[in-house]
């Protein structure tokens, strides 16, 4: 069946590797109410279980099952299985499955040579973690060699029905994106485990603590996205004149946080090399 962008609810999907990504695509997808239609492969037991147990979608050992049920084959191995997992399934796959790789870092142009033989269109796509509760960011590469344009608007729809698309020409820029939206979510987590730990030294049961600052985040980065205000000035806001978080940003230390934070991502910066 060739699949066109109207048919996105009567798409079967296969999901390839129930990691990270993999698990929070199925997670999303279950929120749309599409388990029946879509089945998982992970040669991990572990994995498996978690995964049908959280999102009640079938999971199977072998990938091959799961290939030939899906119309589209969500590939989500880590980058460097990517490859080996597509010499094995060009010569399975049929040209009217698509193909859509989520990995980070392999180029449109490997994925493209890799399975040109068994001429099935290859899509690649970069998402992030937060497609689990349908708020994901998902970046697509929009390239004609790769996938016909009805089959790429197919994947958009699937994408937008788990967070926002961007669709991109370029390449270097979805290579850039997949940095800061891969990085966004870690470095998050790791201001709020700062902060339940705080709030655990202030004197608060750890639980509240952790639902409290949870609850706060959240909120503080709806209440800036419905601010139209820029950052800095937003920052300030929140600050009651001669209170205690005035006093804190102006901290010294407040400098020092920023400090540590740029070289966080400086040590980032120097391990990527940007398709340019
Ligand atoms: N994590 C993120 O936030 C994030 C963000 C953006 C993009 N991505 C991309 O998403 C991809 C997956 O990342 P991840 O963090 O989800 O990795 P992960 O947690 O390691 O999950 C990958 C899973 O696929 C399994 N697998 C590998 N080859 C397989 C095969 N041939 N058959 C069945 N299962 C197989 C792996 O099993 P083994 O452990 O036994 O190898 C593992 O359980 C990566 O390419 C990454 O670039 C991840």
């Amino acid at each position: 069946m060739a699949i066109g962008s109207s048919q996105f609810r009567r798409m079967r999907l296969g999901i390839i590797g129930l990691g990270n990504i993999g698990w929070a695509l199925g997670r999303g997808l279950q929120q749309t109410s599409h388990q029946a239609q879509t089945m998982g492969c992970d040669r991990n037991a572990e994995k498996r279980e978690r995964f049908v147990q959280t999102t009640g979608i079938q999971a199977h050992e072998d990938w091959k099952g799961v290939v030939e049920f899906a119309d589209c084959v969500l590939v989500c191995v880590r980058h460097g299985q990517v490859l080996p997992f597509l010499d094995q399934l060009r010569n399975t796959v049929t040209p009217e499955k698509t193909i859509v790789c989520l990995a980070a870092a392999v180029s449109g142009t490997d994925l493209r040579s890799n399975i040109a033989p068994s001429r099935a269109p290859v899509v690649r796509a970069v998402t992030n973690v937060n497609v689990a509760c349908r708020s994901g960011l998902t970046m697509i590469l929009s390239d004609p060699q790769f996938a016909a344009p009805e089959v790429r608007s197919a994947v958009i729809d699937l994408f937008e029905a788990l967070g926002d698309v961007i669709v991109t020409e370029s390449e270097a820029d979805l290579d850039r994106w997949s940095v800061l939206s891969g990085c966004a979510p870690a470095a998050v987590m790791i201001f709020l485990e700062a902060l339940c730990q705080f709030g655990a030294q202030i004197g608060l049961d750890s639980t509240v603590a952790r639902e409290v600052s949870v609850q706060c985040v959240g909120a503080s980065l709806k209440t800036f996205l419905h601010s139209n205000i820029d950052l800095k000035t937003f920052k300030y806001s929140v600050a009651a004149p001669g209170g205690i978080v005035e006093k804190l940003l102006a901290a010294p230390e407040s400098d020092q946080i920023r400090t540590t934070v740029d070289q966080w991502f400086d040590y980032i910066l120097q391990r990527i090399a940007p398709r340019t």
